[in-house]
């Protein structure tokens, strides 16, 4: 088995490698992601690509990173079905509270308050509603991408049932929840370490690392990367 390996693309963007050695891509965002690193741009190797929602800053890329890698996309029915007319075959449509056995690992998607819905053409194209997902690990280990999200009690119904190691959070606020309700956030998870994301993309994302750090109860470590970094 192989150390969870942690790469951040910039905004809510992460390849993540799998103690099996599979990669699994988060919400592909690259050429026109401003916090992506030059080197980053091009569309990684891939096993599965997980899409939270149909946000431009989430999907830009999807169409792209699944053609190079011939990866299959996780994503809910609705954002699976408009990447079918757009060309895409490897789909692994779902829906919230649903699991699935993807490149050995196990995606359950959870739900997320968040809207979802794409530009198209100059039309607002429905494509169905924003989620999470919570992958169970090879070694037994499970993390929790949340997407974009408001904190949501039921939360407290994830860690209860997943018992998350790690939590991937948008911490920007604006178009998601800030620290303040990410570190409480942590708390009902009962994780032992957050990755902050969705925050610095643009100067209207205020939310920090620091204040996170600030705010999260004794314990929880909070794994702050720059673009481009991975941690082990
Ligand atoms: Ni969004
Ligand atoms: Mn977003």
């Amino acid at each position: 088995m192989h150390p969870l390996a942690i790469t951040w693309f910039g905004h809510s963007t992460f390849l993540i490698r799998t103690p099996g050695g599979k990669r699994l891509l988060f919400d592909p965002w690259l050429q026109g992601n401003p916090a992506c690193p030059a080197a980053l741009k091009k569309p990684p190797q891939a096993d599965a690509i997980l899409v939270s929602h149909g946000h431009g800053d989430h999907m830009d890329d999807v169409v792209a990173c699944a053609r190079e890698s011939g990866a299959p996309v996780v994503a809910i029915y609705e954002l699976c079905d408009w990447l079918g007319r757009k060309g895409l075959q490897r789909l692994e449509p779902m829906n919230r509270g649903g699991s699935i056995d993807v490149a050995g690992v196990r995606v359950t998607m959870t739900d997320a308050r968040h809207s979802s819905g794409y530009v198209d053409n100059g039309q607002m194209v429905y494509l169905g509603e924003a989620a999470g997902f919570v992958v169970g690990l090879e070694d037994g280990r499970s993390i929790y991408f949340a997407g974009d999200t408001g904190l949501f009690g039921d939360m407290r119904l994830i860690g209860e049932i997943h018992r998350p190691a790690i939590a991937f959070l948008p911490i920007g606020d604006r178009f998601t929840m800030g620290p303040a309700d990410a570190a409480r956030a942590c708390a009902m998870l009962g994780v032992r370490q957050v990755v902050p994301m969705h925050w610095g993309t643009f100067p209207v994302l205020t939310g920090t690392p620091a204040e996170l750090k600030s705010l999260v109860p004794a314990g929880v470590d909070v794994l702050e990367l720059k673009p481009g970094e991975t941690a082990e």
